[in-house]
C-alpha cells in the first residue's frame, strides 16, 4: 500500500509519499514507514506531516489507525504535536550518518578569461522576463502540450527571418529543427551521417576538443585539416570523409574568417564526393570590422548544416541552438531527436522567439558587440603597453583573442597566469592529437567577455604580470618593457 498525500489547512498544501508495504497490522507499517522516512533524512527536522484525516484517506485507512501512528511516534520522540501547528518532525532527531567526505574542488581562480562565456552578469533579464510574459500570455494551450520534435513553429519563423537577414542563410521553418546547442546538433548529426563503418568527418586541426570527443563518443572518427592563415586548408579534406566540420565566420580559436577560395573549395568537395558541410557559427554576430562574413551555407543549402545558438550571444544556460538543415536530412535528424520534443522547453523557446521577433535580441546583440569591442581594444592596448614582445591576432570577430608568445614559453605562461589567479587556456589545448604539420605558434587563447566590469581591468593586470613572469624567466627582462600602474 502507497500513497501522496496532500496536507495543510486546505488539505492539498503538503505532498507525502509513504510506501507501507505488507505484512503487519496497518498501524505497524505506517508507524515503521514515518520512522524510515525520518531515520533516512527524507523528511527533515521541523517539517510538518499532513493531518490524519487526508493521509488515512490517501493510504485508504482508517483516521484513527493515523492518530495512533502519529501518538506512538510523538511518544518515541520522533514526532512533536502542538496544537495549532499540527505534527511535525521533532528537531534534535539525529540527522542521518553522513556518507563519504569528497575532498574540496579547488576554489575557482578569481580572473577568468578561458574563451567561450558571455558575462553572466549581462543576461538582460528585463528585457527576457517581459519577452516570456507576452509570449506565454500569447501562447495557445497546445504549447503546453507534448512538442513537435522540430521546435516550436514560432521559433523557426523567427529563426529563418532572423538568420536570413543577418547571416545571409536560405532556409525556411520546415528545414530548421531546434535543438538544445551546438554539442547536440552534433550528437544528432553523427548519428544520422553514419554509415556501415562511419565514415570520419574532418574537422578543423584547431578545434574545441569537447566537440571532437563527441565524435569519438559516437563512434565516428576524424580527421584532422591543417590549419593556416587562410582557415582550414580545404584540400586536405578526404574524399571518404562523411562531413566536414568547419567554423567559416571566424575559426575556433585562430579567429579568421576562411578565405572565399577554401568557401567555394569546400563546396566543390561537397558536390564532388556527396559530402555534407556542417557550419558552426558559434559567434557570428560578432564582428568589428566592416567586412561581413555571412554563412557559407546561403551558397548552397542543400550540401550545408548551419548550427547556431544562444551560448555565445546570451547564455549557456538556455540551451537552445538550431539547426537549418538540407531538406533530405530533416526527417533523419527529426527521427534521431525523438518523437516528442524531449530537449528544449517550449516556454524558453517561446520566450526567445517573442525576443528575436520584437528586435530585443538585436538590441542585445549590438549592446553586447559594443561592450565586447571596448574590451577586446582594453586587452590589446594594455599588452601594448605591459607586455610589448607579444602579438595579439584574430581580433576581427567574437569573445576572444589569440595572444601569440615566443616559442617554448606557452606552458609556463599559462602556469604563471593561474598562479596570478588568472584561469586562460593556451592554443595547443585546442590541437587535434593526430594533427599533421607544423604547430601553431605558442599562444593563450584569451576569452575577454566573461569577467564581470569591476574585475575586468584587474583580470588584465593580473594577466600582464604573469606574462611579465613567464616571458622574463624564458627570454630575460630586455625583451619586455617595464610593468606600467595598474590599468583603468
Ligand atoms: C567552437 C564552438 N562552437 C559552438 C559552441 C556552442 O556550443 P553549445 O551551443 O553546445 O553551448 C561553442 C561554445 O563554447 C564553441 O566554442
Amino acid at each position: 500500500m502507497s500513497g501522496t498525500t496532500g496536507g495543510g489547512p486546505d488539505g492539498l498544501g503538503v505532498d507525502l509519499h509513504l510506501e507501507l508495504g505488507a505484512g503487519g497490522s496497518r498501524r505497524a507499517l505506517l508507524i515503521g514507514a514515518l520512522r524510515e522516512a525520518v531515520r533516512g533524512g527524507r523528511l527533515a527536522p521541523g517539517t510538518r506531516l499532513p493531518p490524519y484525516r487526508s493521509l488515512a484517506a490517501d493510504l485508504g485507512i482508517a483516521r484513527n489507525t493515523v492518530a495512533d501512528a502519529y501518538a506512538e511516534l510523538v511518544a518515541e520522540g520522533w514526532l512533536t504535536s502542538r496544537q495549532g501547528s499540527g505534527t511535525r518532525v521533532a528537531e534534535q532527531v539525529s540527522a542521518p550518518a553522513p556518507g563519504p567526505v569528497r575532498p574540496a574542488a579547488p576554489p575557482p581562480l578569481p580572473y577568468d578569461l578561458v574563451q567561450g562565456k558571455p558575462d553572466p552578469g549581462a543576461f538582460p533579464r528585463a528585457a527576457w522576463l517581459t519577452a516570456a510574459r507576452r509570449a506565454l500570455t500569447a501562447a495557445p494551450h497546445e504549447a503546453f502540450g507534448t512538442g513537435d520534435p522540430r521546435g516550436r513553429i514560432e521559433l523557426r519563423r523567427a529563426l529563418a527571418a532572423y538568420l536570413a537577414r543577418v547571416r545571409g542563410v536560405r532556409t525556411t521553418p520546415d528545414r530548421i529543427v531546434v535543438c538544445s546547442g551546438t554539442a547536440h546538433a552534433l550528437r544528432l548529426l553523427a548519428r544520422v551521417t553514419r554509415g556501415t563503418p562511419p565514415p570520419p568527418w574532418a574537422v578543423e586541426a584547431y578545434g574545441l576538443p569537447f566537440h571532437r570527443g563527441l565524435f569519438g563518443e559516437a563512434g565516428v572518427g576524424t580527421v584532422p585539416v591543417t590549419v593556416d592563415g587562410y582557415g582550414a586548408r580545404i584540400a586536405e579534406i578526404p574524399p571518404e570523409a562523411g562531413a566536414v566540420l568547419l567554423t567559416p565566420a571566424h575559426q575556433f580559436p585562430t579567429g579568421g574568417p576562411l578565405h572565399p577560395e577554401r568557401r567555394a573549395g569546400v563546396l566543390e568537395w561537397a558536390r564532388r564526393t556527396g559530402g555534407l558541410v556542417v557550419e558552426d557559427d558559434y559567434d557570428g554576430e560578432f564582428r568589428y570590422d566592416r567586412r561581413p562574413v555571412g554563412a557559407v551555407q546561403g551558397l548552397d543549402p542543400e550540401r550545408t548544416v548551419f548550427l547556431g545558438s544562444l551560448s555565445k550571444s546570451l547564455s549557456p544556460a538556455l540551451r537552445i541552438g538550431w539547426m537549418c538543415l538540407p531538406t533530405t536530412l530533416v526527417d533523419g535528424v527529426v527521427a534521431a531527436k525523438g518523437v516528442r520534443e524531449p530537449y528544449a522547453s517550449a516556454t524558453e523557446q517561446l520566450t526567445f522567439a517573442d525576443f528575436l521577433d520584437s528586435g530585443a535580441y538585436d538590441r542585445h546583440v549590438r549592446r553586447m558587440r559594443q561592450r565586447h569591442r571596448v574590451r577586446r581594444d582594453r586587452l590589446v592596448s594594455v599588452l601594448a603597453e605591459r607586455v610589448p614582445g607579444v602579438r595579439v591576432t584574430g581580433l576581427a570577430a567574437g569573445l576572444h583573442a589569440v595572444v601569440e608568445l615566443p616559442p617554448g614559453t606557452e606552458r609556463s605562461a599559462v602556469t604563471a597566469a593561474a598562479r596570478h589567479g588568472v584561469a586562460v587556456e593556451g592554443l595547443s589545448d585546442y590541437r587535434h592529437p593526430e594533427a599533421r604539420g607544423p604547430a601553431l605558434p605558442d599562444g593563450l587563447v584569451v576569452g575577454y567577455a566573461t569577467p564581470p566590469e569591476r574585475l575586468y581591468g584587474a583580470a588584465l593586470d593580473a594577466l600582464c604580470d604573469a606574462l611579465c613572469d613567464a616571458l622574463c624567466d624564458t627570454l630575460g627582462p630586455t625583451v619586455l618593457g617595464a610593468p606600467a600602474g595598474p590599468s583603468s
